[in-house]
């Protein structure tokens, strides 16, 4: 018999709730039709779904479960944060894609664009592959924080300028598995 999984005792962490699991859910399987709408008619070895690692991990795996197409997924690991909540700026890939993506239809899964140096390296790194199209979906976007001018076409939830946790996103590397997003009580 399936058991449920354990329950967070939230009065022993200090975070606040922002997004209920639920809320998460439906909006995930809403982008996920989405996404089927728009790349409908595309061959199957055409699309292509990049996780940004390691955050974007829990979306991803939601999503591409709505993504009613044959889909390729891949991975790049990008590191810009080391373990501080503030962002440096400085961009690097840890962990390349492991096939070409040349000709292809990229969608760029993101857990948050938050000052957007992130997303905007890899945006660039990834045009000089000749892909066909390139798509970007983040589970959150912190408009308050942005210093760079990034098209988000497939956008889970706008939040306020605060440090989140959880739904893969995480504090010095914990907090990833919480099934919520949460804030850092105190925290901007
Ligand atoms: P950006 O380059 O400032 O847009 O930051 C992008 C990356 O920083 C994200 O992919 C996250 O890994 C991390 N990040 C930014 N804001 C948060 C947050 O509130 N919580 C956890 N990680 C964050």
């Amino acid at each position: 018999m399936a058991s449920s999984p354990p329950s967070w005792n939230r009065t022993q962490e200090p975070f606040a709730e922002l997004i209920s699991a639920e809320a998460i859910a439906a909006r995930v399987a809403e982008l996920g039709a989405q996404i089927t709408r728009d790349y409908e008619g595309r061959s199957s070895t055409d699309i292509v779904v990049i996780g940004v690692l390691k955050g974007s991990v829990i979306f991803l795996a939601d999503l591409v479960r709505h993504i009613a197409a044959p889909i390729f997924v891949d991975f790049i690991g990008i590191s810009s944060y080391g373990d501080a909540t503030v962002s440096s700026g400085v961009v690097q890939i840890t962990q390349d894609l492991s096939r070409p993506i040349e000709g292809k239809h990229v969608i760029v899964v993101e857990d948050i664009v938050d000052t957007g140096h992130t997303v905007h390296y890899l945006l660039e790194n990834l045009g000089t592959r000749r892909p066909a199209t390139v798509a970007l979906c983040s589970l959150l976007h912190k408009p308050e924080r942005s210093e760079r001018d990034i098209k988000i076409d497939y956008l889970g939830f706008t939040i306020p300028n605060k440090f989140v946790v959880g739904y893969g996103l995480d504090i010095s590397q914990q907090y990833r598995n919480l099934p919520f997003i949460g804030y850092v009580q105190g925290a901007g």
